[in-house]
């Protein structure tokens, strides 16, 4: 089957320092891919090459056979890459119901009609209730939940999720997963930056781990939580020794 989105020998250079690093992998329709590694890995970095933010130093994006190498952000999110911030930006002076419209607004210009996708958005990320709530008070949970769902409000065929459960507590992680998943079976394709092992590794079809900016090895969650190089760069003995357990 051709992937829908092949990250092929990304580098990205800041000066000298090298952030990603000839880093290659990819993924299919409707596949789940968790991207991990230490903090500075390179995470966020290969986020921004992928969505436009970036332009790579060299390596190319090439998302459903065509060539999105340096393409400016709106039009790659145009073509249906979507990510959401690894801080979150909510609009603190507008509604949820209108965070979520602002990225509905990316294919239509119709007030209207931006309403009807929100709507929809609103019930899949069970914001419904919260609708007419200002962002200025919403929770860390509902805006990094605002977040998710404004960038589906942009119809996406991938959605970039970059630390988007960093914060929360056990049930609104299991939200998320909850979530993740309804959105695969609805047919979409995620690519997921997140520290919480317990919370992707129940939802991934693969990993990819990245440390200093080189992809270090990528498979199936069991096989790479315990591939000792990711132990040693990454998760140490307490992820490795609990899951053995188990
Ligand atoms: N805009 C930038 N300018 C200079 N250095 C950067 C910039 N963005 C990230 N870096 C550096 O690149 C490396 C990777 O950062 P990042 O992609 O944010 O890692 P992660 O998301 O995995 O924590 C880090 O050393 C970071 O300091
Ligand atoms: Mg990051």
């Amino acid at each position: 089957m051709k992937p829908l989105l092949e990250i092929k020998n990304i580098t990205m250079k800041f000066g000298s320092l090298v952030a990603n690093e000839d880093v290659s992998f990819t993924i299919h329709e409707n596949e789940i891919v968790s991207l991990i590694g230490p903090n500075g890995a390179g995470k966020t970095t290969l986020f921004n090459c992928i969505t436009g933010f970036y332009k790579p130093y060299c390596g190319n994006v090439i998302f459903d056979g065509k060539d999105i190498t340096g393409m400016a952000p709106h039009k790659i999110c145009r073509l249906g890459v979507t990510r959401t911030f690894q801080i979150v930006k909510t609009l603190n002076e507008m509604t949820v119901k209108e965070n979520v419209m602002t990225g509905a607004f990316l294919h239509t210009n119709n007030r209207k009609k931006a309403e009807e996708i929100a709507e929809e958005i609103l019930d899949i990320t069970g914001l419904t209730p919260k609708k007419d709530v200002l962002g200025a008070n919403l929770t860390i949970a509902d805006r990094k939940r605002v977040e998710i769902a404004r960038a589906l409000a942009t119809n996406p065929r991938i959605l970039m999720l970059d630390e988007c459960m960093a914060g929360l507590n056990q049930t609104e992680i299991k939200d998320v997963m909850s979530l993740c998943l309804k959105l695969k079976e609805k047919g979409l394709s995620l690519l997921i930056v997140e520290h919480i092992m317990e919370a992707i590794m129940p939802i991934s079809d693969n990993i990819v781990v990245l440390n200093a900016g080189k992809k270090i090895t990528e498979g199936p969650p069991q096989e790479v939580v315990n591939n000792e190089e990711v132990i040693k760069a990454y998760l140490g003995e307490r992820y490795h020794a609990k899951s053995k357990k188990s």
